[in-house]
């Protein structure tokens, strides 16, 4: 007989860590739907001491979706669903150190993240999360009421900047491709949950919709600093064996750049998500 499953929440606000779930293995249908109600209740769920081959990781994320291949980043070698998370002992950057949503600049952004972390430092290379339900929530009637009825186009123009300094392996020929863009509503709601949730991140959000860049900046720059108030986020230590599965449809994720002189590695596969409505 296997482990019960314990879902044990790491804040009030989002992030629970599930035990009793050996991820190497097929779930059988109940286990899953516990997992699955799980990331709908905590938006972001942790499991600990998991030894996962690309295969199993690249198994279990399948259940809840098609997987992205990335056109930015290498893959593993033989594993196209797997880019690696990467900062090396000389590397000054890292990916995901502002606040953000995965792939918000293409039409049908990431449903979800999988990272699975095999190198861990001592101290330091935390991960932070944002609860954007709380986010929209926490806004005064009239602003939510304004925020209904408008767009924001999202651009990775940013990413390819940033790409300086990071152990990423771009894709050749990505530099050159044009940046990818898409108009999405500032408030989503959620295809399962049916919740509304802020959508604008700082590195990919550019303007609102039928506005200029100098006129989006005031409001975009208030919604960037409410949307990751404190009281919204929570935060999780790695180790190694520790594997994340965020929902970038309703929370935003930060990677804390607070280490050096010492290796990070980890595999990350993304789900794709549906058009934001
Ligand atoms: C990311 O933004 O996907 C990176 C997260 C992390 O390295 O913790």
């Amino acid at each position: 007989m296997s482990d019960p499953i314990e879902i044990n929440p790491i804040s009030d606000a989002c992030g629970a860590e599930i035990s009793g779930v050996d991820l190497s293995k097929p779930l059988g249908n109940e286990k899953f739907a516990a997992v699955h109600q799980a990331l709908l209740d905590h938006q972001v769920i942790f499991f600990r001491d998991q030894d996962l081959t690309p295969e199993q990781q690249v198994e279990f994320s399948r259940r809840f979706g098609e997987l992205r291949i990335s056109e930015q980043y290498e893959s593993l070698e033989g594993y196209p669903e797997i880019i690696e998370i990467v900062k090396e002992p000389d590397s000054t950057g890292i990916v995901g150190n502002l606040w953000h949503s995965d792939e918000s600049f293409l039409p049908q952004p990431a449903l979800g993240s999988l990272l699975y972390i095999l190198e861990s430092p001592e101290v330091g290379g935390d991960t932070m999360f944002a609860n954007q339900y709380l986010a929209y929530e926490a806004l005064s009637p009239g602003m939510q009421e304004m925020l209904l009825g408008l767009n924001a186009v999202h651009s990775d123009a940013s990413l390819q900047k940033r790409n300086a300094g990071r152990a990423l392996r771009v894709k050749a020929g990505a530099e050159d491709r044009g940046v990818f863009e898409a108009t999405h509503p500032v408030v989503r709601t959620h295809p399962e949950t049916g919740r509304k949730s802020l959508f604008v991140h700082r590195p990919y959000t550019i303007r609102f919709e039928n506005m200029t860049v100098e006129e989006s900046a005031p409001l975009l720059s208030f919604l960037y600093a409410h949307s990751a108030r404190p009281e919204f986020t929570c935060r999780f230590r790695w180790q190694e064996g520790s594997l994340a599965f965020w929902d970038n449809r309703c929370l935003q994720h930060y990677a804390l750049n607070d280490y050096s002189g010492v290796r990070r590695y980890g595999h990350r596969v993304t789900v794709v998500g549906d058009t934001p409505r």
